[in-house]
């Protein structure tokens, strides 16, 4: 039966698991099949037919192994390959996270004027700006490319002066108080991560958008519609494959993302 099947989750690394996180909390009868493609990170930096083509193979590996569904909880791989996973897949529901996150920017946002913090490469392609406007026309979107915040991430260093010194020194002249966004949407899954430094650094006051508990609304909806619910009352699992170093993503997990609970045995895939 389909809806027996794990939902698949993809990212280049450990940013995604802030997509898998939500998805457990909202969705806690599902299966996730999680796989972070590390031997290849970042993909921020990239260029746009390199992500596409990474991005499905990582789809066709999931896929093979037998998934109903395929939400992409990376912002770079759903800017430059949504379009061609889903023309490779029409079967398949497929979510990426730049719609979810853009239209909860353009709601909650009171001014209107919205600042994304994203990967080069999804600045680059201008798939949030253009998402915002879709939903907000007269909004005033900048996009911040903020590349060291994955590394900061993948390293463990969410939080303390060097990660608040970074935040600064992408973020400080854009949150200068004239004219200053009231909203910042984390477009790169790695980002949440990084949230005590964020608020240290721009203070209490912008709306931080996080696109996870959007994207994860959105698959419960889907999932529904679609009659691929797990049946309500299973417990569902969290099973991790990562296409390099194994145990340091078991520990990055671990470290991370405590909210997961014991973190299982890391497969590794040779893609
Ligand atoms: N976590 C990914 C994203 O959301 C990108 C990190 C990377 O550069 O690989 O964009």
């Amino acid at each position: 039966m389909a809806a027996d099947l794990p939902i698949g989750v993809f990212d280049s690394g450990v940013g995604g698991l802030t997509v898998a996180a939500a998805l457990r909390r909202r969705l806690p009868s599902e299966e996730l099949l999680y796989l972070g493609d590390i031997a290849r990170l970042p993909y921020g930096t990239k260029s746009p037919g390199t992500v596409e083509r990474y991005t499905l193979k990582a789809a066709d590996f999931l896929i093979a192994r037998g998934i109903k569904m395929l939400v992409v909880a990376c912002n770079t791989a759903s800017a430059h390959a949504l379009t061609a996973l889903m023309r490779a897949h029409p079967h398949l529901p497929v979510l990426g996270v730049i719609e979810a996150g853009a239209q909860a920017a353009a709601r909650l946002s009171r001014s209107g004027t919205i600042a994304v913090a994203a990967t080069e490469g999804t600045c680059r392609s201008d798939a949030f700006a253009r998402a915002i406007l879709t939903h907000r026309p007269e909004a005033k979107v900048s996009q911040i490319p903020c590349p060291l915040f994955v590394a900061l991430a993948e390293e463990g260093l969410t939080d303390g002066p060097i990660a608040e010194d970074m935040v600064r020194h992408y973020l400080a002249a854009k949150f200068a108080p004239s004219n200053a966004p009231d909203c910042l949407v984390l477009g790169c899954t790695h980002f949440p991560l990084l949230t005590g430094a964020l608020r240290r650094a721009i203070g209490d006051g912008p709306i931080l958008v996080d696109c996870a508990e959007a994207v994860a609304e959105q698959a419960e909806q889907l999932l529904i519609a679609g009659g691929l619910a797990a049946p309500a009352g299973r417990a569902g699992g969290l099973s991790l494959i990562a296409t390099d170093a194994p145990d340091r993503f078991a520990r990055m997990a671990t470290r991370l993302f405590p909210a997961l609970g014991e973190v299982p045995a890391v497969e590794l895939a040779n893609l």
